[in-house]
């Protein structure tokens, strides 16, 4: 059963534009998650894993790139701070591509750069930015199954609640299933802490809500 941090604040300030480069001041609408409460739902996180791993064992955190890169640092290190795990790193990168082919279709090829070599008969924790249409965790799940890793768990610091989705993407989801939940967030696209939004925003210590370009 996964754990979750709860519900996103939708009351929080506006982010303060001088943290926002010119280009997304006007559409950058308001912080959906602060650094404080982010960094304090992570160390809970942290206990949460630390409590479910022996301590004298090795644990693999794989961090899905690009996005995850922030929040599994910080992690890792609220982990450190809670635990004797033998902690190692072992990178994936994954880039999404394709269309959504219609009626039922979405379908979208996962990009994986991971050597099996470096995880198989491991402790592996996937480390990933946000949970969408699952698409992402669905693709490394399988590749890991098929590799014959001995044990996966699943973390992703948010969770999008989409407001519409298919019967496909709800099976899809579920088959995701991640194993800790930082934070449900609202159906929006979210920037900062490592989530881009057009290549950009990454470096934002909080995550905030991006409209659509007018
Ligand atoms: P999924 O594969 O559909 O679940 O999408 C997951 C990936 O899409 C994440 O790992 C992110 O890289 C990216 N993504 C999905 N939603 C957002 C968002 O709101 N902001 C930034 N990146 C997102
Ligand atoms: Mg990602």
């Amino acid at each position: 059963m996964a754990e979750t941090g709860g519900e996103a604040n939708p009351d929080h300030p506006p982010a303060a534009p001088t943290r926002v480069p010119p280009r997304f001041r006007g559409r950058v609408s308001r912080v959906l998650i602060p650094e404080r409460v982010l960094q304090r739902r992570i160390a809970d996180m942290a206990r949460e894993l630390a409590r479910r791993h022996p301590p004298d064992g090795e644990l693999v955190i794989t961090p899905v790139l690009n996005g995850a890169f922030m929040f599994a640092a910080d992690l890792a290190r609220a982990l450190g701070a809670v635990s004797t795990l033998d902690v190692r790193f072992e990178f994936a990168k994954t880039s999404t591509y394709g269309e959504a082919l219609g009626a039922g279709g979405d379908q979208r090829r996962v990009q994986i750069d991971l050597q099996p070599a470096d995880v198989v008969g491991r402790s592996m924790l996937l480390v990933d930015d946000i949970l969408d249409h699952g698409f992402t965790l669905c693709a490394l799940r399988d590749r890991m199954a098929g590799w014959g890793v001995r044990h996966v768990q699943v973390c992703v610091l948010l969770d999008k609640q989409l407001s519409d989705p298919s019967p496909e993407t709800l099976a899809q989801r579920a088959k995701a299933a991640p194993d800790l939940i930082g934070f449900r967030i609202p159906d929006v696209w979210v920037a900062g802490y490592g989530l881009d939004a057009a290549g950009a925003l990454r470096q934002l210590p909080g995550i905030v809500a991006v409209d659509p370009e007018a």
